[in-house]
């Protein structure tokens, strides 16, 4: 790749950078001239001198009741109001006002997980009779009404964002539990939310097995009672009508099978409730792996605008197109870009079950091909994997994509190019989203007909969002200095969620305090939103993202940003997937440990690993040199896909490796484990706090 590079001067406070600068690849015109944001005079109308006004254009795609009378109001700052005075509803904007032109069309396409099961499409009318039974069974079955919370612990199934949007009818706040959380977890989170209800399901299929769900909803309902938290109703829907596939008897008098209560309600519509802009739309929860989660409180006006603006204008959602964003629902990037965004636009939005590598690595291409799905949606995780399995696999589908996302985690440039070249047939825009759970949707990405692509960097701020990169005493990095720092939000937008649940104070602690100017001003300038993330900008606006501040590794006074380690080890051919975790070295303080898995058809050496050692030290420097590489059969993943860092440097680390049931693979944990440790039993030790901080999933 590049030439040896000398580890720039940098203080404690800041983060060098050794990353070469890519080239630019650019949108072909097939795209542009379809596309739905050609305009660049956006990003004027998007500036500081025009905030907050400037976001009247993303409410006025949405259907509003009534209009609002103050746009911002920062009155009770850090926690910002917008559009209020405003009333709308999000499931009328995301179902009721297409059917006067679009009844008849898809709105969700289910694909399950069994590929001899034909997918179903549900239209905007199935989609509008669905949401209003619903929403009569929640409000007379359930006695749900506005302001409630709920929380819905479901898999990838169409009665997820049915129930979404029919607590959305009634102003009732969801709270959707990633489906592959433990019973544990869900309950928590139940107590936290303060929910009466809560509504399951008893199974699901992923990688060629049905699982068991309902087993949670009881596990969960315990640890709810222990925190205090009484659930009245369980609500379960049926992957299969009328059959019960789950071993969990069904309590009397608290349990109910939707499919045997919903006949009741067939044909009532239930007029859709007109909540003011700032109430609460939804909770989503981050998932720390210490402390209690935090529920992220979106907003029902400034969110849906939001993420209607940026899914028409990144990810150029047309009615007509068929739009497939691999995420999990029980994400944020489920209910913004699966859910809220895209039907609001009222395209089709497909919904897959399982694992996209089920049951072999072309699935999600037959499903592309099969459906006519032209923009695809996914995670470097993923696409790491897709080519891990089947690198030639795309070639042998036939279907187009004008545009594929990749949002979650840092993209290496060398994965990118796969996905450009491979996945996209070179023909596809890439849009890079960056993005958090709290921000509700986009901050930083190429407008896709307006800028060129730069693989591994996100590109430039969304139109009205204004970034700024500080160093650990405040400092401003400039662009193009080669100095990463923490990455900033300068001014409030209406994506933004508005507290945690529950803890006002955490929100202002974790997210403001850091930067604040004054902590009594009602003023916004003085509240710069504080992500988290490293990042540095280039001389020409593109800001790359290294990950969390927490997971850069401190090699000898250097900070080492982990993403470049492993976009160095990524280089070596033989290399499908790398984790590095700091461990502690007597003399450096900590030192890299490199994790990497192969691709298919190689065979773990010495001489792998030595080449992955060459690269590094090529790449980013001698500094950088990992302590030692271990070439691993897999990676101890979440069922999201992440790689479990925190797993990794327990291990590297003789500490205590935590809880890791809920992963995707555990058995992997214990064979990993063996062959770094050896044989002897784990030796718990503490661990000093950074490496026990180190790779907490969010
Ligand atoms: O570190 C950033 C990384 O994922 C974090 C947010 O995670 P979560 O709240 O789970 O939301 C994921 C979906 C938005 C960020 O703080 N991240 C997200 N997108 C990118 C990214 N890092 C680099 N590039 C991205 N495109």
């Amino acid at each position: 790749m590049s030439e040896a590079r000398e580890v720039l001067e940098t203080s404690e406070a800041q983060i060098a950078v050794h990353w070469k600068e890519e080239e630019y690849v650019y949108p072909p015109a097939t795209f542009i001239a379809q596309a739905n944001m050609t305009d660049p005079g956006i990003y004027e109308r998007f500036s500081l001198e025009r905030f907050p006004e400037c976001f009247k254009e993303y409410a006025d795609l949405l259907d509003w009741d009534q209009y609002w009378h103050t746009t911002l109001d920062t009155s009770d700052a850090p926690c910002w109001k917008w559009f209020v005075g405003g009333k709308l509803n999000a499931s009328y904007n995301c179902v009721d006002r297409h059917l006067a032109k679009g009844k008849n069309k898809a709105a969700l396409i289910f694909v399950p997980e069994p590929e001899d099961e034909p997918h179903r499409v549900v239209t905007y009318q199935d989609l509008y009779v669905q949401v209003n039974e619903v929403a009569a069974l929640l409000q007379d079955y359930a006695g749900l009404k506005a302001g409630d919370r709920v929380t819905i612990h479901m898999p990838m199934v169409p009665e997820l964002p049915v129930t979404m949007l029919a607590c959305a009818r009634l102003g009732v706040i969801h709270s959707v539990v990633f489906a592959g959380f433990s019973g544990r977890a869900c309950g928590e989170r139940i107590a936290d939310s303060g929910s009466r209800v809560l509504i399951s399901m008893d199974g699901y299929y992923r990688n060629g097995t049905l699982l068991d769900h309902k087993v949670k909803a009881d596990e969960a309902l315990q640890v709810a009672a222990q925190e205090g938290q009484a659930v009245e109703k369980v609500l379960v829907w049926r992957r299969f009508r009328g059959q019960y596939v789950s071993q969990a008897p069904m309590r009397e008098g608290r349990d109910a099978f939707m499919d045997e209560l919903l006949p009741k309600y067939r044909g009532q519509r239930v007029a859709p409730v007109s909540m003011p802009a700032e109430a609460p739309l939804f909770l989503m929860y981050t998932s720390g792996t210490t402390g209690r989660p935090k529920g992220c409180q979106h907003s029902t006006g400034g969110y849906l605008a939001y993420v209607t603006a940026t899914a028409k204008y990144v990810l150029d959602i047309h009615p007509e197109d068929v739009y497939w964003c691999m995420a999990d629902i029980g994400w944020i990037t489920g209910h913004s870009y699966i859910v809220y965004g895209p039907l609001a636009l009222g395209t089709a939005s497909v919904l897959y079950e399982g694992v996209p590598t089920y049951p072999d690595a072309g699935r999600p291409w037959r499903i592309a091909e099969q459906l006519g799905v032209d923009i695809f949606h996914t995670a470097p995780t993923s696409i790491r994997m897709l080519r891990k399995a089947g690198p030639e696999e795309p070639k042998k589908y036939n279907y187009r994509f004008k545009l594929m996302v990749t949002v979650g985690e840092p993209i290496e440039p060398d994965v990118w190019r796969w996905y450009h070249e491979v996945v996209g047939k070179g023909q596809a825009v890439i849009v890079d989203t960056w993005w958090q759970t709290e921000t509700g949707g986009f901050l930083c990405s190429t407008m896709p007909a307006l800028h060129p692509m730069k693989p591994g960097s996100a590109g430039p701020a969304m139109p009205g969002i204004h970034p700024v990169i500080y160093d650990e005493e405040g400092q401003e990095i400039p662009p193009g200095a080669g100095k990463a720092g923490n990455i900033c939000i300068r001014n409030p937008w209406p994506g933004a969620f508005q507290t945690i649940w529950g803890d006002r104070e955490r929100y202002v602690s974790t997210y403001y305090a850091k930067y604040c100017k004054n902590k009594d001003s009602k003023d916004w300038r003085d509240w710069p939103y504080f992500t988290g993330d490293g990042a540095f900008q280039a001389a020409d606006g593109y800001y790359r993202i290294l990950g969390r501040v927490d997971d850069v590794i401190n090699v000898a006074g250097h900070r080492l940003g982990t993403k470049e380690l492993e976009s160095a080890a990524l280089t070596v051919e033989e290399v499908a997937e790398a984790a590095v975790v700091p461990v502690v070295d007597e003399l450096k303080g900590r030192a890299p440990d490199m994790y990497v898995s192969l691709k298919p058809g190689y065979a773990p050496s010495k001489a792998i690993e030595e080449k992955v050692i060459q690269a590094i030290e090529t790449i980013i420097g001698k500094i950088a040199r990992p302590k030692h590489v271990y070439i691993v059969p897999d990676m101890p993943k979440t069922r999201s896909g992440k790689i479990m860092r925190r797993v990794l440097a327990a291990i590297s680390n003789t500490m205590d490796v935590g809880d890791v049931t809920t992963l995707a693979n555990p058995e992997v944990v214990e064979e990993v484990r063996r062959m770094v440790q050896g044989e002897r039993a784990v030796a718990t030790q503490e661990g000093p706090e950074d490496i026990r901080r180190f790779g907490e999933e969010r």
